[in-house]
């Protein structure tokens, strides 16, 4: 039989001057209680021995109210498993009258009008993500799960969990575990030559909590942030959440459109930018850009903050260093994830600021959630230091450029002549235009139905695009899911 889980004590109050027998007062509870689904089928109920012991009764009214109970057919019981609420009520239970009960109170979600929440809220709201619901081929931002070294893993997750010491039971540093952010920053300055030491590290839940953050940090409500066009809407969510107005800038082949920006965007307090790897488009920003981006916002007082999501993955050409480590200034807040190097789930990342904002950046986080789990970051500084990290990306680069080239090739089979593929350089994703006029939410609704999760470019966008599009990751699928993905999706176009 399955195991149940301990009871839990019911919020029973008991009135000893009323006149009804104990007995009663408990079984009407119950009966009560059951009826309203407070208490649900099969759900354990606890002994007689530690309800009377918790009332502070003798166990003899507790004893004869089950049994009463019992003999209604409102509890049951199973060798092993204690006494349990009948897996079915008695016939007509449900619409027993109720004496001297109380009324359940009429659901005010029910109601027809809305309730009044704030506006910031409201308008985060994103429509509904068809494409998001299945892990079929084409999901983006899934790594190759099926490769994670989970043996390695879990003898390190076993290590620190084994034998807890007090650090990895108790409340941690807001920045995160010391170790874990000298690990990070030594990866930062040698790999993307980001210029940091660990006090800049603020270890969070991901990089959509580094964006929050900064959101919160940096801005006050109604002050003006550029966002990329098309740009990342997890990014939009988090600073319009702070309550920022939002300034489209345009996205060409060099990044964005700086000369633009800051026609459209004059006195923005920040700009949020993909720099190495824009998202969606895959564009990289030129070295001009850059330049023109960072003393624009050293003469106007401005932050930008660099979402550097992926560009572990770049397969073509040089790596491409951060904007960070070109700022003289002090400018840029770089904000990193392990989602897509290790797995989502982890739900760990990082933000590194500059060291002025450190109080600021400690307080928004000790305020916000307090720190991120020491277990996860303690098991992350040993897969670091003990080298499975740099092992394990160099054998997912190899394998997303494979990964990749199979749907470049599949493609070129059965779409060649519908989809126009860009944005093929690094990551775990591409974009495949539409031909003009076709609506890309629509083609994605009917691939989510035939199992594959093809995002749609528009929904990027601020404004309607003029061409829509499929966002197609291919990190998380193989190759004959990748293959099978796109015979299907020829067939939804
Ligand atoms: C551009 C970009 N930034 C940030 C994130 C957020 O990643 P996470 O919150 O999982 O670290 C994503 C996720 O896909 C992304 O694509």
């Amino acid at each position: 039989m399955k195991r149940l889980t301990a009871s839990y004590l019911p919020p029973i109050t008991l009135a000893p001057r009323s006149g009804i027998p104990m007995h009663q007062q408990l079984s009407e509870w119950f009966r009560q209680a059951i009826v309203d689904g407070q208490l649900r089928p099969g759900q354990r109920v606890p002994s007689s021995r530690s309800l009377a012991g918790e009332l502070k009764v003798s166990r003899a009214p507790v004893i004869s109210a089950y049994e009463q109970l019992y003999a209604e057919g409102y509890l049951e019981t199973f060798v092993g498993a204690g006494t349990c609420v009948a897996k079915s009520i008695p016939g007509g239970a449900l619409h027993q009258p109720r004496t001297g009960l109380r009324k359940a109170p009429q659901p005010a979600s029910e109601s027809s009008t809305p309730r009044r929440i704030s506006r910031r809220v409201e308008l985060m709201r994103a429509p509904p993500q068809t494409w998001a619901n299945n892990l079929g081929a084409f999901r983006i931002g899934m790594p190759a799960l099926d490769r994670f070294p989970s043996g390695v893993w879990s003898k390190l997750v076993n290590r620190h969990s084994r034998k807890p010491s007090l650090e990895l039971m108790a409340y941690g540093d807001p920045m995160g575990h010391l170790p874990f952010r000298e690990a990070i920053a030594e990866y930062l300055n040698t790999v993307r030559a980001v210029r940091c030491d660990a006090s800049q590290i603020l270890v969070t839940t991901g990089s959509q909590q580094a964006l929050q953050m900064c959101a919160h940090v940096l801005l006050d409500a109604n002050e003006r942030v550029w966002m990329e066009e098309p740009g990342y809407p997890g990014a939009r969510q988090a600073f319009m959440g702070a309550g920022a107005r939002l300034v489209p800038v345009p996205v060409d082949q060099e990044g964005v459109d700086v000369a633009e920006g800051i026609r459209r965007g004059r006195g923005a307090r920040v700009v949020y930018i993909t720099p190495s790897h824009q998202f969606p488009l895959g564009v990289t920003m030129s070295a001009a850009r850059r330049m023109q981006l960072l003393n624009w916002a050293t003469r106007n007082g401005a932050w930008i903050v660099e979402d550097d999501y992926d560009s572990e993955y770049r397969s073509g050409g040089r790596p491409i260093a951060s904007l960070q480590g070109l700022d003289t200034d002090e400018r840029v807040i770089y904000a990193g994830t392990f989602s897509k190097v290790i797995f989502p789930a982890l739900r760990l990342g990082y933000v590194v600021v500059p060291k002025d904002l450190v109080p600021a950046f400690f307080h928004a986080r000790d305020a916000a959630d307090t720190f991120s789990s020491t277990l996860y970051q303690m098991v992350m500084t040993d897969f670091i230091r003990e080298g499975h990290f740099a092992r394990h990306i160099r054998k997912m680069r190899t394998l997303y450029v494979e990964r990749r080239t199979a749907l470049l090739e599949a493609i070129q089979r059965h779409l060649r002549d519908k989809l126009e593929v860009i944005g093929t350089e690094a990551g775990m994703h591409l974009v495949a235009l539409l031909p003009p006029g076709v609506d890309d939410v629509a083609i994605s609704i009917k691939a989510a139905r035939h199992g594959v999760s093809a995002r749609p470019l528009s929904p990027c966008y601020a404004s309607p695009p003029a061409r829509g599009g499929l966002i197609l990751g291919y990190g998380g699928a193989d190759i004959p899911e990748i293959l099978e993905g796109v015979r299907k999706l020829a067939r939804c176009i």
